[in-house]
Parts: structure tokens; C-alpha cells; sequence
């Protein structure tokens, strides 16, 4: 199974490109993406992106290393914030990029779509040492979404192939502004089972891609002498003028980047629609799925494959069975 994907060198004209980099120091300051909500029913109180994190434990990350707990997840606690949000502008001057035309026309032919809906702009921001665990994205189906239903659940739906009737198609475009030593973006496109490509980071570039299907992730940005030890939850990170990035843990200053040490991204999404009336479906809740009706129709498929004999599984063990029998993540390979 191959995705398509599309390269965009050069994205914007060099003073577009310029002040998306001035943008980000605009911003100014940026928090660690902290934990997302949990919600009631199935696989309450574990982590939202449970898929992810537990095969990351398991697997030591795409290049299969082992390390403490507390390592890996400071590793993978990077810094986000978001930009725009619907009709929501957080930042002056980001419109240009909610609208770039280039982004419109590649989702309508990733996903053969002619409505395109952007929707959202964030920033991604990783210090030395850290990496993104290999994923998916959290797709949206109508009915079901992150602001209602636990993430890993979701993710498990979209790889299942049973909810594709209810699915909202999703087109992502992740650009870079700045040339990065290591941090690539390394994605899957051909599949799990095929050799993943490592996209470097360079100035002035963007993907596009269906990358609520295809897994990815990024590269371990390269270390300096300050380790991601010093990382805690809760921590910020501040542009300080002049190139010069602070690490704070509140008032406390903790370490000092500068610009060629980081990795920084900006991510757009849009909803693709079909046409008007699925966009109404999906506006006024006509024809949503309910999380029963998810979870009762995964058990039957899995007893249809007799991986389900005999009574449904507690909640605690079906959360796992689902994500093993829906979610095959790549191997984890040699460097
Ligand atoms: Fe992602």
C-alpha cells in the first residue's frame, strides 16, 4: 500500500519565508505539549496516545535503543503552540499561511477532494535529544473525536478500515523554516513494512500528506553538551532576541539554544471534503457514530477473526487487544 505525498522546495517567497521565522520569535514563548485529556469509558486513565507511548517503551524508538522511562519520555515532551484554530487567530500574520494556496490544491489531490476547510496551524518545537515517537495522527470521524473520545481508540478505528463510511479525510502539510542538524522527518509511505524515507529539514520546505494513515515521526535531534536530563514537565521555552532561546522551568533559567540548535515546525491541517452535503453532515451531527456502536462493532470483527473467543474481554485487556490487532506499527531498525 503506497500514500502519496508531495514536496514543496521552495514553499513561500523569501520574505514570506522570512517572516514566518520572525512569527515564531514573535510568539515568543512555548509550552511543553503536556498530557491530553483522558475520558470516561474504555482504557480510562491511561495515557491519550497509548498506542504510541507503549510501543516507544517497548520498541525504543526507530532505531530500537534502550533507555530509562523517564529518559525516554523527555525525549519525546517537545514544545507546541498553536497558531490558529478555525476561526481563531492566535498570532498576527499567519493567515498567508492558513490560506496557501499550494497547501489547498495538494489536499485536493491527496485525497481526490475538492472541499478544502484549513483548520489548523501550531508549531512544533524540539531542544537537542529529543525525538517524536513513530505515529499516526489522530484522525476525526463524525461523531467521534479527540475533544470527546480517547485518542488511541481513534487512531485504532482509522487503521481498522471499519469506520471509513464516517471518516473526515485530513490533509497535512509540515513546513520547515530553518536548516536542522538531524531531526528529520521520517515517514513511512510505502507502508510499515517497507523502509521508512528520512526527509531532512531544510529552509524554506514543506510535505504534504496523509499522515492520519501513514506513520511517522522525527529523527532524534542532534545532542549538544546539554542533555535532556535537565527536561520536566511544565517547563517553557523563550526567545530571548538576537538568535538566543531560554529553557525555563518557571522563573528559573535551565539551558540556553541557540537557533541552529533546535527543530522547528509549523503544521497545517484541513478538512477535504466531498462535497456540501458531507460537510453539513459533518457541521450538524446528522449522521454521527456513537462510541458503543465503535467499540460493539471492533469485538465482532475481532471475534470474525477469532482473536475474540468467548466472553468480550475487561475493558483493560480489550484496549490492548485493539490496538495489537488494529495498529501495526514499523519495526524498529538498526542504525
Ligand atoms: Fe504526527
Amino acid at each position: 500500500m503506497s500514500h502519496k505525498y508531495v514536496a514543496f522546495s521552495p514553499l513561500l517567497a523569501p520574505a514570506g519565508a522570512e517572516a514566518m521565522v520572525r512569527l515564531c520569535e514573535r510568539f515568543g514563548s512555548y509550552g511543553m505539549y503536556s498530557e491530553e485529556p483522558t475520558f470516561e469509558g474504555i482504557g480510562q486513565g491511561l495515557p491519550a496516545r497509548w498506542d504510541a507511548a507503549r510501543n516507544f517503551v517497548r520498541s525504543g524508538g526507530r532505531f530500537g535503543r534502550s533507555e530509562s522511562l523517564d529518559r525516554l519520555a523527555a525525549r519525546t515532551n517537545y514544545f507546541r503552540e498553536t497558531y490558529a484554530y478555525g476561526e481563531e487567530i492566535y498570532i498576527d500574520g499567519i493567515q498567508p499561511f492558513l490560506d496557501h494556496e499550494g497547501f489547498v490544491e495538494a489536499a485536493r489531490q491527496l485525497h481526490g477532494r475538492p472541499l478544502i476547510e484549513p483548520a489548523i496551524v501550531f508549531a512544533n518545537l524540539l531542544v537537542p535529544g529529543q525525538e517524536l515517537a513513530i505515529h499516526t495522527d489522530v484522525p476525526e470521524f463524525r461523531g467521534v473525536s479527540r475533544k470527546t473520545h480517547a485518542q488511541w481508540l481513534i487512531v485504532a478505528m482509522r487503521h481498522s478500515g471499519l469506520f471509513e463510511e464516517w471518516r473526515m479525510p485530513i490533509a497535512t502539510g509540515v513546513a520547515w523554516f530553518h536548516d536542522c542538524n538531524g531531526g528529520e522527518f521520517a515517514f513511512y509511505p510505502n507502508g510499515s513494512a517497507a523502509p521508512p524515507v528520512a526527509h531532512k529539514v531544510r529552509y524554506n520546505t514543506a510535505i504534504m500528506l496523509d499522515t492520519d494513515s501513514v506513520f511517522h515521526g522525527v529523527d532524534r535531534v542532534a545532542e549538544t553538551a546539554i542533555p535532556v536530563d535537565h527536561l520536566r514537565p511544565g517547563m517553557r521555552l523563550h526567545f530571548e532576541g538576537d538568535g538566543k532561546w531560554q529553557l525555563m522551568d518557571g522563573e528559573i533559567p535551565i539551558a540556553e539554544y541557540r537557533w541552529p540548535d533546535l527543530r522547528f515546525s509549523i503544521s497545517w491541517k484541513a478538512y477535504c471534503f466531498a462535497d456540501e452535503g458531507e460537510k453539513r453532515a459533518w457541521r450538524e451531527h446528522s449522521d454521527d457514530l456513537s462510541v458503543e456502536f465503535v467499540v460493539n462493532r471492533l469485538v465482532d470483527d475481532m471475534r470474525a477473526r477469532g482473536r475474540i473467543t468467548g466472553d468480550r474481554p475487561p475493558d483493560h485487556e480489550l484496549v490492548d487487544t485493539i490496538i495489537d490487532e488494529y495498529i501495526h506499527f514499523p519495526a524498529a531498525a538498526a542504525r
